[in-house]
């Protein structure tokens, strides 16, 4: 959901795995994407979708030559999730991380303001008020960042990147 964390632990994880150093690191942030990859698109499913293909796209393309993409978008539907898992497991890894911040706490946050324009009827077509959320079944990971820090949340996820062994472990 808008406002769950997914950025700003994308930014996070991207420092980590920059410090740790082994691949290049690709963030592909929702809202950089939405302005410079697909500023033609709105909120249709078909739109949302076409959003979560073209990011798929990308990271394949990333994970193929031998980088990582941190991608950080709102992908509401299960279908487009497993088609973007489906193309990019060809070349690599694909670990979901599920951000599962409840829509409450979203909307206490409400950094950029969009829950009060939503509630209000003003912004039509928004996540989790007028608009649907695909709960992921086959997540990998799954973080509530109400109740952990950024710091422990990327902790979380850099150490299920080592069971996997896609980062070396490190004390
Ligand atoms: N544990 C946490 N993890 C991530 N964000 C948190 C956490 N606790 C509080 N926040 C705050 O919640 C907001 C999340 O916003 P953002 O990362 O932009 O969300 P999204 O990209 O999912 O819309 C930020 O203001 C961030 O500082
Ligand atoms: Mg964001």
């Amino acid at each position: 959901l808008s406002g769950s964390g997914k950025s700003t632990l994308a930014n996070a994880l991207l420092v980590r795995l920059l410090e740790l150093g082994t691949r290049p690191v690709t963030l592909l942030d929702g809202d950089v994407v939405r302005k410079h990859l697909s500023s033609e698109l709105g909120f249709s499913k078909e739109h949302r979708n076409l959003n979560v293909q073209r990011i798929g796209f990308v990271a394949s393309e990333i994970t193929k030559n031998g980088g990582v993409a941190i991608c950080a978008p709102i992908a509401p539907y299960h279908h487009a999730r497993r088609e973007v898992r489906d193309m990019i497991e060809q070349y690599g890894m694909f670990v979901e991380v599920y951000v599962s911040t409840p829509i409450a706490v979203c909307e206490t946050r409400d950094r950029k303001g969009l829950y009060a324009l939503a509630r209000a009827g003003k912004l039509k077509e928004f996540t989790g008020v007028s608009d649907p959320y695909e709960v992921p079944e086959d997540a990998e990971m799954r973080i509530d960042t109400s109740d952990i820090s950024p710091d422990e949340a990327v902790q979380r996820i850099v150490l299920k990147l080592e069971s996997l062994g896609l980062v070396r472990p490190h004390n």
